[in-house]
């Protein structure tokens, strides 16, 4: 029956999460999680379609924090074997005080296995007192913005002065799908409206407001990310402190950037990383092509603590195209630029 819901839920495109206790005696014992983990990985492959598995920490069920979690470590990576994004979730349902604590303890570590926790019946401390224990990165399932994300709700401008259009008479909408533009005539104004339910709604966000995250090493690419869609990313890269350990080299690495063209767009400031290079220029290092800092650049960095450069990326998931006014600009030497 499991096999064939799945199965169906798939067909529908919904998801699928298995309610799955850990019934075995005792998962201290090597030789029951062996047997536990070639257990559920059956499950696992028989199943077309699992989105997370939810463990209760109890009733039923009755494992120690340290063996539970310690196993579950196991079962997400077994589970990922056949179902590569599957979460795995738990409850710390049935914890006695001292079980609370351990769990605690262990969350404080941040298992990655760890996807997110269930809160229901039979859990000791209140949803406040278990969300106050809980990784800041396990609350985005509230839809507010982490605390360590580098902006945040308030930073966001909305429109404050609106314009209202309230005429009549005929007004050509064109729709663009899939490529063909569509022609659709209104009696009235588009705008006349005093708003609408959805999730789509106008706000603004300035560059200055990106509080850079920086490290004593190198950060990743994604710390300067503002913005995604299913298309592209958007990164700033603002005025920051460069990396301070001590043998630390600021300028960003030698890299190919296989999933995307990245697009910069330098606004304003020194662009520590490229040669003759100034504001308003614009480069396109397409996808699989090396680029890093240009020749003596990584040396320039070393000892330099910050950078006042403003700059915009976008990362386009597919080949961007080219179009004629692009070549127009095209200096027709930056990809020589590597060359000492
Ligand atoms: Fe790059």
């Amino acid at each position: 029956m499991m096999v064939e819901m799945s199965r169906i839920a798939d067909e529908y495109g919904q998801d699928v999460w298995i309610w799955y206790p850990a019934l075995d005696k005792d998962y201290g014992d090597p030789k029951q999680v062996e047997f536990a983990l070639k257990e559920w990985a059956e499950v696992f492959a028989k199943l077309p379609r699992i989105n997370a598995i939810f463990v209760p920490g109890g009733d039923p069920g009755h494992t120690q924090p340290r063996h539970l979690m310690a196993l579950l470590e196991k079962q997400t990576a077994s589970l990922r074997k056949y179902h590569p994004k599957a979460e795995m979730w738990m409850s710390p349902r049935g914890f006695t005080k001292a079980w609370m604590d351990e769990f605690y303890s262990i969350l404080k570590t941040e298992p990655a296995w760890l996807a997110g926790l269930v809160f229901g019946p039979q859990v000791r401390d209140s949803l406040p007192v278990l969300r106050a224990n809980t990784p800041k990165r396990y609350r985005n399932w509230f839809g507010q913005m982490l605390e360590h994300s580098p902006y945040c709700e308030r930073d966001y401008k909305l429109p404050t002065e609106l314009e209202t259009h309230d005429e009549t008479g005929d007004f050509l909408l064109k729709v663009k799908k899939q490529g063909q533009l569509h022609q659709l005539v209104y009696a009235t104004h588009p705008f006349d409206v005093v708003g609408y339910d959805g999730y789509n709604f106008p706000y603004g966000i300035s560059i200055h407001n990106f509080e850079p995250i920086t490290g004593r090493v190198h950060q990743p690419p994604p710390v300067h990310q503002m913005f995604e869609t299913k298309a592209f990313v958007v990164c700033s890269f603002c005025p920051r402190l460069y990396d301070y350990h001590p043998l630390a080299i600021p300028a960003p690495y030698n890299h190919s950037n296989i999933d995307s063209d990245e697009m910069l767009y330098y606004v304003d400031g020194d662009f520590m990383s490229r040669n003759d290079v100034a504001a308003g220029h614009i480069s396109l290092h397409p996808a699989g092509i090396p680029h890093g800092p240009h020749p003596g650049a990584m040396e320039r960095s070393i000892g330099k603590t910050k950078t006042d450069e403003l700059a915009v990326m976008v990362d386009t998931f597919k080949p961007l195209q080219i179009t004629e006014e692009a070549l127009k600009i095209d200096d027709g030497k930056y990809y020589k630029s590597w060359l000492e």
